[in-house]
């Protein structure tokens, strides 16, 4: 008979290795899949954003102290034009990701649903569109939403009251009709 930490350490290398896929590496990709795929007439990340030089140091990048891995992005203002692809849901440390006051247009990919450490979400004046989606219930931790000025339609999603320590939400200035979950009433808007 196997003793049993044996086991459990086969178990863990199955479950842990599966689990432990994600590490800078991953936010670097996420990252120049998402430089890729957009238009950057100014530049602001063409020439600053190098695989020889660390992701931490590119311009609108933090990283955490504890874990090396992308805690916030911050690219407000600098033009960009394109979609937020998929692979952003893989910076999976993420507390803060602001990209307004740029282009950027198309749905909000539903990876970024995964990203259950953010706080602050802030993509006011950009031509984002399609619904509010009802996956934004999931991020619990989210203390500001902020996607004022875009082109969303339809109602505001009933899940929003499971964002529990919301106190900012703005998503003025859409093609949103309906009412407000009454359960957030209160929220400064
Ligand atoms: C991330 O993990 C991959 C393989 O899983 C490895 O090749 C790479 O060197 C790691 N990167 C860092 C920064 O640890
Ligand atoms: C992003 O940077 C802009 C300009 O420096 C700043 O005004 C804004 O507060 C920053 N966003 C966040 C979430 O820190
Ligand atoms: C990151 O995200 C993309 C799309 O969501 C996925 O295809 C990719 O395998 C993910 N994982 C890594 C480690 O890049
Ligand atoms: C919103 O959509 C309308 C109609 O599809 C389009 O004319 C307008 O330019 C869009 N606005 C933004 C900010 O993308
Ligand atoms: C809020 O979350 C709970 C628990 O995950 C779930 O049962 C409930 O359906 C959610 N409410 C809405 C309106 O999505």
């Amino acid at each position: 008979m196997l003793p049993s930490n044996f086991c459990l350490w086969v178990r863990c290398f199955i479950v842990c290795s599966a689990i432990a896929v994600r590490n800078l590496t991953t936010d670097q990709s996420a990252l120049v899949q998402f430089k890729d795929g957009i238009l950057d007439p100014q530049n602001a990340l063409a020439n600053r954003w190098k695989a020889s030089t660390s992701v931490c140091k590119w311009v609108g990048v933090s990283c955490g102290s504890i874990h090396e891995r992308v805690v916030a992005l911050n690219l407000t203002s600098m033009d960009l034009t394109g979609n937020i692809p998929p692979h952003l849901g893989n910076l999976s440390f993420l507390r803060s990701l602001d990209l307004s006051r740029n282009h950027i247009y198309g749905h909000l990919p539903m990876e970024l649903g995964q990203l259950h450490r953010l706080r602050v979400l802030r993509l006011s004046f950009n031509g984002l569109n399609g619904e509010v989606p009802s996956w934004l219930g999931n991020l619990h931790r989210v203390k500001m939403l902020k996607m004022y000025s875009n082109n969303f339609t339809g109602t505001i999603p009933q899940t929003l009251v499971n964002m529990s320590n919301l106190e900012i939400l703005n998503l003025g200035a859409n093609q949103l009709f309906g009412q407000i979950p009454s359960s957030m009433d209160g929220l400064p808007l």
